[in-house]
């Protein structure tokens, strides 16, 4: 990854640490959902590769649908629009929400009230990432599987972006401050 590789200051996690934990996600949630048939829910566009990677570690069957959600005016914004909604109908179904990241949780806060309303059997939320020094302190709604603890940085990779790059680096890094301020 040459290319982009050089973009990058500082590796945050390997695909090696990547692989380790998805493995043990999957584990867990295996014994959660085995006789469940849970609706696995991706918040798009973020989550496709850690999507990805999950579900083939999900050793039960699941269907699966996407939400597209981004916010109104850059990252910061807490007013959430719905690009998509999902597909399936929720009403008495065991629902796991998959995310790249929480960050202020604007994103989740909103994914969770959103497809809480759809009546679903129980909802949980699986996160990849978590920032907790970011959180905006009106959000209330907590991870209730996470993968890293991260700090408060910026990072790409593994289908976080920056200005839509990166998504497609195998690891998570932290960008180099020149790329920002190009
Ligand atoms: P939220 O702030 O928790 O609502 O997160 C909103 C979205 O911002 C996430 O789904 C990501 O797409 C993006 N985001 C937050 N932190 C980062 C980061 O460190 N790198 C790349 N994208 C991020
Ligand atoms: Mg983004």
């Amino acid at each position: 990854m040459e290319n982009m590789d050089k973009d990058i200051q500082q590796v945050l996690l390997t695909e090696e640490q990547i692989r380790s934990k998805v493995e043990e996600l999957g584990k867990i949630l295996t014994e959660e959902y085995a006789d469940k048939n849970p609706v696995v829910v991706g918040v798009l566009k973020g989550v496709v590769v850690f999507f990805a990677d999950m579900v083939r570690e999900m050793d039960f069957p699941c269907q699966i649908d996407f939400m597209w959600i981004s916010s109104y005016a850059g990252s910061n914004s807490a007013e959430m629009k719905m690009v998509k909604d999902v597909s399936a109908n929720l009403e008495g179904r065991h629902v796991v929400i998959l995310e790249d990241i929480f960050d202020t949780g604007n994103s989740l806060d909103f994914t969770y009230h959103h497809l809480l309303s759809k009546e679903p059997a129980s909802l949980k939320i699986c996160t990849f990432l978590d920032k907790p020094e970011r959180r905006k302190p009106g959000v209330r709604v907590q991870a209730d599987y996470t993968g890293y603890v991260i700090p408060n940085e910026f990072v790409v990779g593994y289908g976080l972006d920056y200005d839509e790059k990166y998504r497609n680096l195998p690891y998570i890094g932290v960008l180099k401050r020149e790329v920002y301020e190009k």
